[in-house]
């Protein structure tokens, strides 16, 4: 199938975003500032996934940073030097509702890090459903060297993915891992040389995007949501989770599909 491929970049946006078939690629475009994430910055963010989840033909979503040297260093600090505690507040829950709807967004999500991944740059990714690497990577939460702690998930979120032990390892220390020790750990699913990190986020989304995106949704947040649960409720959530895929057209096709011997074309409904 032809990619359709659209692009609009302008020089000042803080994000710049690229349409590849359905795939949405999203990079953070501060490099001047390792794309630290400032107020407004996080403010696109947010703006951009809420418009791209009222897009019923997104397949995935990759989250990446410009200039190569960094995937995103954290909170500006330099901003946050002129900041209220009120503001700084309020500062940690539009960052925290941003990595959320990353984590909620209904179509998988990946981060494509090079570079520094670092503090809050690690939390975005963290809430990310695939992280991909380059061997460039660094990655830490580093919170606790500059006296405070992760304040968008990376306690739980870390926890959660890698254990109890590495969390408090990396997170205690405030340690920074290269990319092969971040494989190592399972914080990145895959570290590939530089110049193969685009082709293997793109191999990826164009495995996921032989799914049905009812389908990849519904499977999405059924691990999500069921995690932790105990294991009555954690099943519950995935019968519901069918449930809403059973009468779906994409089911549907999917069994004609098989029966034809044929691709299936899923519509999203
Ligand atoms: N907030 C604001 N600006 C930041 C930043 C941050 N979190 N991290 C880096 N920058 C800026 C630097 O100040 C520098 O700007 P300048 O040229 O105006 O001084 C620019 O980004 C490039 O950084 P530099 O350190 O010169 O590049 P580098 O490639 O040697 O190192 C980092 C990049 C990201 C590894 C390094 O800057 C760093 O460790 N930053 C701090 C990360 C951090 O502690 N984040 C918060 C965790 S809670």
């Amino acid at each position: 199938m032809a990619k359709a491929k659209t692009s609009k970049v302008l020089p000042h946006d803080l994000v710049l975003r690229e349409r590849v078939g359905s795939v949405a690629w999203l990079t953070l475009n501060r490099p001047e500032a390792s794309n630290a994430l400032s107020r407004a910055l996080v403010a696109a963010l947010r703006a951009e996934l809420a418009a791209l989840a009222a897009q019923t033909d997104v397949t995935a979503i990759v989250l990446t940073g410009a200039g190569g040297k960094a995937f995103c260093a954290g909170a500006d600090l330099k901003e946050r030097l002129g900041m209220t505690l009120d503001e700084t507040r309020a500062f940690l829950d539009d960052l925290g509702a941003l990595v959320q709807a990353l984590e909620d967004f209904p179509a998988p999500v990946i981060a494509a890090i090079a570079g520094a991944a670092l503090g809050g740059g690690l939390e975005l990714a963290l809430a990310a459903d695939f992280r991909l690497a380059d061997n460039s990577a660094s990655l830490g939460l580093s919170e606790v060297q500059l006296g405070i702690i992760p304040g968008a998930g990376g306690t739980q979120r870390l926890a959660r993915l890698c254990g109890i032990a590495v969390a408090k390892e990396l997170i205690l220390t405030g340690r920074r891992i290269d990319a092969a020790t971040a494989g190592r750990l399972g914080l990145v699913s895959r570290v590939v040389r530089a110049a193969e990190l685009k082709p293997a986020v793109a191999a990826l989304c164009a495995e996921l995007g032989a799914g049905g995106p009812l389908a990849l949704a519904q499977a999405k947040r059924a691990i999500d949501s069921g995690f932790g649960q105990p294991m009555p409720e954690a099943l519950a959530i995935e019968r519901r989770g069918y449930e809403a895929v059973l009468g779906s057209a994409d089911r549907n096709e999917g069994l004609r599909a098989f029966a034809e011997k044929r691709p299936p074309r899923f519509r999203g409904k």
